[in-house]
C-alpha cells in the first residue's frame, strides 16, 4: 500500500473540513430552502437537526475514518472487525457524493460564469435585465454545460496535487476570505431600502408552514450542509492526526457552517425584499437578487459595487471548490486504494463519471427540458434523491453501525483519544447514536412517506 497523505496542522484539519461543509449548500441552497419553507420556522427545525443529529453523525464518521485511516468502503469494513456487508455503507457514500458532485457542478459552473460576467461588467442593468440575463444564460444550449465541465476539471487539478498541497493550502487561504466578504455584503444588503422585511422574514417563525415534508427538507439540508452521510467526513478524518479532538472539531465545524448559512440568509433576503423578488424564487435566488445589491447598495460608488460583485462570485466559486474537492476525494481515495491505481488515474475515473452526470443535469434545467425523472428535471431529481433519501439513509446506517456493531471500547477510545478528552460525554454520545439519531431519522422518513 502506498503512503497516505495527512493534513499537516490542526488548523488545516478544521479549515479543510469546514471547507467541505461550507459551500453552495450554505450560500445557495440554504437561502432558497428557507425561503421556500417559511423562513424562520424552517431555520428553527434546521438548528434542531444540526444539534441533535448532525453533530453526533459527524463524530461517528470521524471515528470510523480516523480509526481505519483508509478510504470509506475499507474503513467501514475494518472497524467492524472484517464484516464485508458493512462495506456497502461506504459504497453508498461513494455513490451519493458522485451524484451530488454531478448536479453541484452545474450550479458551481453558473457561479463561474457569473464571476466572468461580473468581471466583464455584464451584470449591470435594472432588475428586469438581471432576471432576463439569468434565464437566457441558464437555458442556453451549451454555455452552462461548458462551465460545469470546466468546474469539474478545476476540481480534478486540485485533487491530483494531493492532500496537503492541494486541499489544505486552498482551504487555509479561502475560508477566512469568504467570511470577511460575506459580512461586508450582509451590511450592504441590510442597508438597502425596505431591507428590514427580509430580516424579519428570517427571524420571525411562522409555524403554520411546518409539515412532515418541511422537516425532511430541514434534515436533508442539515446533512447536505455538513457533508454528512456521504462518507466525506469519514474520508477526511482518515487524514486526521491521532490527537485531533473529534467532538470539539465537529462542534466547531457545525457552528461555523451554521453561522455562514445564517449570514447568507441575511445577505439574500433583505436584498430580495428590497428589489421585490419573491423569497421562494428557488434555485435562481442568488443569481437574480445579488447583482441588484451590488448595483443599488453601491449606486453612488459604482466602482466599489463592481469590485465587491467580482469578489463575491470569486468567493462563491472558491467555497464551491473546497466542497467539490471533498466530494471528489471520496472516490479518488477509494479507486486509488482499492484498485491500486495511481492517484491521477483514480481521479480521472471520478472526473469522467461526474462530467457525464453534470452534462445531463445541466441540460435538464436548460436546453433539454424533457430530461426528467419522476416528473422532475434530472437535476432536481438528483438533488431530492440525495438530500432527502441517500444522505439520511447513510447517516441512519452509520449511526446504527457505530452504536451497535462496532466494538464500544474502540468507539470510546477514539472519541476520547484514549481517555484524555471528552470522557464525560461518551455515554451521551453513545445514547445518541444508539437511539436518538436512528429513531429521529426513521420517524421523519415514516412520516414523510405517509406511514405515520
Ligand atoms: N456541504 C457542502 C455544501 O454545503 O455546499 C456540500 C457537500 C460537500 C455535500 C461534500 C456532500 C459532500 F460529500
Amino acid at each position: 500500500m502506498k503512503a497516505r497523505g495527512n493534513f499537516a496542522s490542526k488548523l488545516g484539519i478544521i479549515l479543510a473540513t469546514a471547507g467541505s461543509a461550507v459551500g453552495l449548500g450554505n450560500v445557495w441552497r440554504f437561502p432558497f430552502m428557507a425561503g421556500h419553507n417559511g423562513g424562520a420556522a424552517f431555520i428553527v427545525l434546521y438548528f434542531g437537526c444540526i444539534l441533535l443529529l448532525g453533530i453526533p453523525g459527524m463524530v461517528s464518521e470521524f471515528i470510523i475514518g480516523r480509526h481505519s485511516q483508509s478510504n470509506a468502503a475499507r474503513a467501514y469494513y475494518e472497524i467492524s472487525g472484517g464484516q464485508r456487508r458493512w462495506r456497502l455503507v461506504g459504497y453508498l457514500g461513494i455513490l451519493t457524493s458522485t451524484i451530488i458532485l454531478g448536479f453541484y457542478a452545474v450550479v458551481a459552473g453558473w457561479c463561474l460564469q457569473y464571476l466572468f460576467a461580473s468581471l466583464m461588467g455584464h451584470l449591470s442593468g435594472d432588475a428586469d435585465y438581471v432576471l432576463h440575463y439569468f434565464q437566457s444564460f441558464s437555458s442556453h444550449p451549451w454555455k452552462p454545460v461548458l462551465w460545469a465541465v470546466a468546474f469539474i476539471l478545476i476540481t480534478h487539478l486540485v485533487i491530483v496535487r494531493g492532500v496537503q498541497n492541494g486541499i489544505e493550502r486552498a482551504s487555509k487561504l479561502l475560508m477566512p476570505l469568504l467570511l470577511v466578504l460575506l459580512v461586508l455584503i450582509v451590511i450592504a444588503s441590510c442597508s438597502l431600502p425596505g431591507a428590514m422585511a427580509g430580516v424579519e422574514f428570517l427571524l420571525k417563525p411562522d409555524f403554520s408552514k411546518v409539515s412532515g415534508g418541511v422537516l425532511l427538507e430541514a434534515l436533508g439540508q442539515a446533512f447536505f450542509s455538513l457533508s454528512l452521510g456521504t462518507a466525506c467526513l469519514c474520508t477526511y478524518a482518515s487524514y486526521f492526526s491521532r490527537d485531533t479532538n473529534l467532538l470539539k472539531s465537529a462542534g466547531q465545524i457545525a457552528f461555523l457552517d451554521t453561522f455562514i448559512a445564517i449570514l447568507s440568509g441575511l445577505m439574500i433576503f433583505p436584498a430580495a425584499f428590497s428589489v421585490g423578488v419573491e423569497p421562494d424564487a428557488g434555485p435562481s435566488l442568488i443569481f437574480i437578487t445579488l447583482p441588484n445589491v451590488f448595483q443599488q447598495a453601491f449606486g453612488h460608488l459604482p466602482l466599489l459595487g463592481y469590485v465587491i460583485g467580482i469578489l463575491f462570485y470569486a468567493l462563491l466559486v472558491f467555497a464551491a471548490l473546497t466542497s467539490t474537492i471533498s466530494m471528489h476525494e471520496i472516490s479518488t481515495a477509494f479507486f486509488a486504494e482499492e484498485l491500486n491505481l495511481q492517484r491521477k488515474k483514480a481521479a480521472w475515473i471520478e472526473t469522467l463519471v461526474c462530467i457525464l452526470l453534470a452534462i445531463g443535469c445541466s441540460l435538464s434545467v436548460g436546453a433539454v427540458d424533457s430530461l426528467t425523472l419522476f416528473g422532475q428535471s434530472l437535476m432536481d431529481f438528483c438533488d431530492m434523491l440525495t438530500a432527502q433519501i441517500m444522505l439520511p439513509l447513510g447517516a441512519f446506517l452509520t449511526s446504527l453501525f457505530i452504536g451497535w456493531v462496532v466494538d464500544q471500547r474502540l468507539v470510546h477510545d477514539e472519541l476520547t483519544n484514549q481517555g484524555t478528552v471528552a470522557e464525560g460525554l461518551f455515554r451521551a454520545y453513545q445514547f445518541s447514536v444508539r437511539y436518538i439519531v436512528p429513531l429521529c431519522i426513521l420517524l421523519i422518513f415514516l412520516h414523510q412517506f405517509g406511514v405515520l
